[in-house]
């Protein structure tokens, strides 16, 4: 049986992944378990294996109907999971030649959220977070960029709530308020 299925995105380094991983942790004690599936890594096993991305950041520079196929054989793999599920995701990707929807119609038709998270915060801390995280190849952009890409996020989840009925929860991940950020996060689950 399917349990709840909640998707969570965020803007690349907005800290969606160490928000996730520490609402878990606080969820443990009740018994409350997720199984957490990220999107990316579904959609770079296939990339990866085709020999299309050597990395999951070249995914979004790939031609857009290459990432759509990518993104339908994720969902569809991930739609066979059971229990409580967590996905980690992209509300929209900034590609080289616009905004591409992270969760279009038949994304969702598979995953039927009952709740989509957007983690946000302010853009310098981001834009801050990810020149300081040396894993990962971010796009080089700028402050008023990064807000722009999490004003456009908001819109398109409206959109995505009319599609499935969803909720959608706004959740802040500031500087040193990291635990709220978890607790809003774990309460969500609950
Ligand atoms: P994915 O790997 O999910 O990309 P990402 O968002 O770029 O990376 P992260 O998930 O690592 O970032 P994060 O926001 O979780 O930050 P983190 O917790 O690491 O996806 C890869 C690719 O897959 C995408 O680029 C796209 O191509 C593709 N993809 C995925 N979904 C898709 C979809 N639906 N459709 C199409 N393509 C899709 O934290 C970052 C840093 O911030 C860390 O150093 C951390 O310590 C720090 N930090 C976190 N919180 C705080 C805080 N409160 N204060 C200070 N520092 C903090």
């Amino acid at each position: 049986m399917r349990g709840r299925s909640v998707i969570v995105t965020g803007v690349p380094g907005v800290g969606k992944t160490t928000v996730v991983n520490g609402a878990l942790k606080l969820l443990e004690s009740e018994g409350i378990t997720y199984k957490t599936l990220n999107f990316g890594t579904y959609m770079f096993e296939v990339a990866e294996k085709e020999g299309i991305a050597r990395d999951r950041d070249e995914m979004r520079r790939l031609d857009k109907d290459v990432q759509k196929k990518l993104q339908k054989l994720a969902a569809q793999a991930m739609s066979k999971e059971k229990g409580n599920v967590l996905i980690d995701t992209h509300a929209s990707i900034k590609t080289p030649k616009g905004y591409l929807a992270g969760l279009p119609e038949w994304v969702l038709r598979e995953l039927m959220p009952d709740t989509i998270v957007l983690v946000e915060t302010n853009e310098d801390q981001i834009l801050l977070r990810r020149l300081t995280d040396d894993t990962r190849t971010r796009d080089l952009e700028g402050s008023y960029s990064i807000g722009e890409h999490q004003q456009f996020n908001r819109s398109i989840a409206a959109a995505y709530s009319m599609m499935t009925g969803c909720t959608i929860r706004y959740i802040t991940n500031a500087d040193h308020l990291l635990e709220k950020a978890m607790e809003d996060m774990a309460a969500v689950l609950r």
